[in-house]
C-alpha cells in the first residue's frame, strides 16, 4: 500500500518546518504591518515573486559553489520536465523580476517570503523560513547603503530589541577582489594542514569560504589571515568611508568586522550581518546583507548596481522571545451576542456590527446561557448583548459590560448597533450603518 494510503498514519508538518497558529500568528501580523509601514516610508514597494524559479537562477546568482546551492536547494523537475528550485533566498528571484520587467530605477522592493534550504534543522534553523527583505536596484551611491541598513536596524529596534550588533565589511570589487583572494589563498596553501577536511579541499575553488566557517580549527587558522579591507582599491575605500561616516551620523551602532564574507557569492563592497546576542551559537544571525553591484548583469540584465537585506522571521521571532519583547497582545471583539432565542438574532446582530466595523462574535449550536457567557468571557469581548425570551417579547436587548464594574442596561433593539459603534470606537471610526464587507 503506498504511504499517502496507510490509514493511521498521523501527517506531520515536514522535518524542519512549522505550522504557525493563531494567536501566535498575529505577531506575524504586527511584525509585517510594522516593516511594511517602515519600508513604505522610505520608498519601498511589496514584490511578491514565484515560490520556484529555474534552478540555474541560483547557481548563476548565488555562486555555484556555495553550500546553498550544492547542499541545500530543493531541487527538482516538474512534469515537463523543467528544471526547478524551491526559492532558497529572495535576492535572485527579486533581480530576476527587475531584469525581466525594467521598471526605473532606483527600484525599492520589498517583501516577505518563504525560504528553502535544507539544512540539518535545529532550534533557529529550518528548511522553510520566511525572510523579510529590501532589494534596492539601480544605484551604487553610498548613501544608500545607510539606507537600507540603517532602516533594518531601526526596524530591530521598533520590535524592542536592544541587544542586536551590527557587524559591517567590505567585500572590495571586481579590481582589488582577485588580488585579495590570491593572498589569501597563498595564506592558507601555508596553513592548509590545520583547516577542517571540508576547506583543506575547497582552498583553490574559493578561498573566501574558509572565512566563513565556523568550526574552530579554520576559525583559529585563519585568525591573522590578510584582510581585503587593507587591500581595498581607492574607490572602494572611500565607498566604505561614506558608509561608516553615515551610519554613525544616523546614530547607528556597528563594529568592522575584516573576515564576515557572508555565505553567498554575489556581494560586493558593503557587506553586514545583524546577530542577537540574546540567541546562542551559530543560529544568532537576525539578518544579513549586502551590495551586489554585478548580480544583475550575472543573470542577464544591464550592469546595475544593487543593495539589500534579508531578516529571519522565525530567529527575529526568538531574539524577541529571548529580550522578552514585542509581545503582541491577541485582538479581541468588541461584542459577544448570548442569543437564547434559537440564533438568528445573534445571525443578524453581528452580520450588522461586522459591516459597521464593529469586531462582533457570538456562540453556535444553541448553547445555554451559562455555556454562551462563559464563551463571552474567554473572548476577551468587552460587552455582551444579551437576546433571551424577555427581550424579544419587549423589542430590546440586554447590554452588559464584561470587563468594567457597571450595570447592565436595556437597549432598545434598533438603537444597539448605533450605540455599540459608539463603544467600540469612541473616536468616530467605523459607522453603524456601513455595508461594506
Ligand atoms: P542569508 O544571510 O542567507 O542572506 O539569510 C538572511 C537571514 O535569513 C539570516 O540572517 C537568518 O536570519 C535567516 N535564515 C537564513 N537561513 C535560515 C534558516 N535555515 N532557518 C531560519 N532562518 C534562516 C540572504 O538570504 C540574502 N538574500 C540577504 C540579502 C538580501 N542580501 C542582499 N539582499
Amino acid at each position: 500500500m503506498g504511504d499517502d494510503q496507510a490509514p493511521q498514519k498521523l501527517l506531520r508538518a515536514p522535518a524542519g518546518t512549522h505550522d504557525v497558529l493563531w494567536p501566535e500568528s498575529t505577531r506575524w501580523e504586527a511584525l509585517l504591518s510594522r516593516f511594511a509601514a517602515r519600508a513604505g516610508r522610505a520608498g519601498f514597494g511589496l514584490v511578491l515573486t514565484p515560490v520556484f524559479e529555474d534552478a540555474g537562477l541560483f547557481r548563476r546568482g548565488m555562486g555555484g559553489d556555495s553550500d546553498v546551492v550544492t547542499k541545500e536547494m530543493y531541487e527538482f523537475a516538474d512534469r515537463g520536465g523543467r528544471h526547478l528550485a524551491l526559492r532558497p533566498e529572495g535576492t535572485a528571484s527579486v533581480v530576476r523580476a527587475f531584469v525581466q520587467h525594467r521598471p526605473p530605477t532606483p527600484w525599492k522592493a520589498w517583501y516577505a517570503a518563504q525560504a528553502f534550504r535544507y539544512e540539518r534543522p535545529q532550534a533557529g534553523r529550518y528548511r522553510q523560513h520566511h525572510q523579510l527583505g529590501v532589494e534596492v536596484l539601480g544605484t551604487d551611491d553610498p548613501d544608500l547603503d545607510v539606507e537600507v541598513v540603517a532602516l533594518a536596524a531601526d526596524f530591530y529596534g521598533d520590535l524592542g530589541l536592544r541587544r542586536v550588533t551590527l557587524a559591517l565589511n567590505s567585500m572590495g570589487c571586481a579590481s582589488d577582489r582577485p588580488r585579495y583572494v590570491e593572498a589569501l589563498a597563498a595564506f592558507l596553501a601555508g596553513r592548509a594542514e590545520t583547516l577542517c577536511d571540508e576547506h583543506r579541499e575547497r582552498i583553490g575553488a574559493n578561498p573566501l569560504r574558509v572565512l566563513d566557517c565556523k568550526r574552530p580549527e579554520c576559525r583559529a587558522a585563519t585568525e591573522d589571515a590578510p584582510r581585503l579591507i587593507d587591500l581595498l582599491d581607492e574607490s572602494c575605500a572611500a565607498h566604505l568611508a561614506r558608509v561608516r561616516a553615515g551610519l554613525e551620523s544616523l546614530g547607528v551602532a556597528y563594529r568592522i568586522e575584516p573576515r564576515l564574507v557572508r555565505g553567498l557569492d554575489y556581494y560586493t563592497r558593503t557587506a553586514f550581518e545583524f546577530a542577537s546576542e540574546a540567541l546562542a551559537g551559530a543560529q544568532n544571525a537576525v539578518g544579513g546583507g549586502g551590495r551586489y553591484d554585478g548580480l544583475v548583469e550575472a543573470i542577464g540584465g544591464p550592469p546595475t548596481p544593487g543593495i539589500g537585506f534579508g531578516i529571519g522571521i522565525e530567529r527575529l521571532l526568538l531574539a524577541c522571545d529571548a529580550e522578552g519583547c514585542f509581545a503582541v497582545e491577541t485582538p479581541s471583539a468588541a461584542v459577544f451576542v448570548v442569543d437564547l432565542t434559537g440564533g438568528e438574532r445573534a445571525r443578524d446582530l453581528v452580520a450588522q456590527l461586522r459591516r459597521g466595523g464593529v469586531g462582533a462574535l457570538r456562540a453556535y449550536d444553541d448553547r445555554s446561557l451559562k455555556a454562551q457567557l462563559k464563551l463571552a468571557d474567554r473572548s476577551g469581548a468587552r460587552y455582551a448583548v444579551i437576546i433571551g425570551a424577555e427581550e424579544l417579547a419587549t423589542g430590546v436587548v440586554t447590554l452588559r459590560p464584561l470587563r468594567e464594574d457597571a450595570a447592565q442596561e436595556r437597549v432598545p433593539r434598533e438603537e444597539i448597533v448605533a450605540r455599540l459603534t459608539t463603544l467600540a470606537h469612541p473616536d468616530g471610526a467605523g459607522t453603524a450603518t456601513g455595508t461594506g464587507p
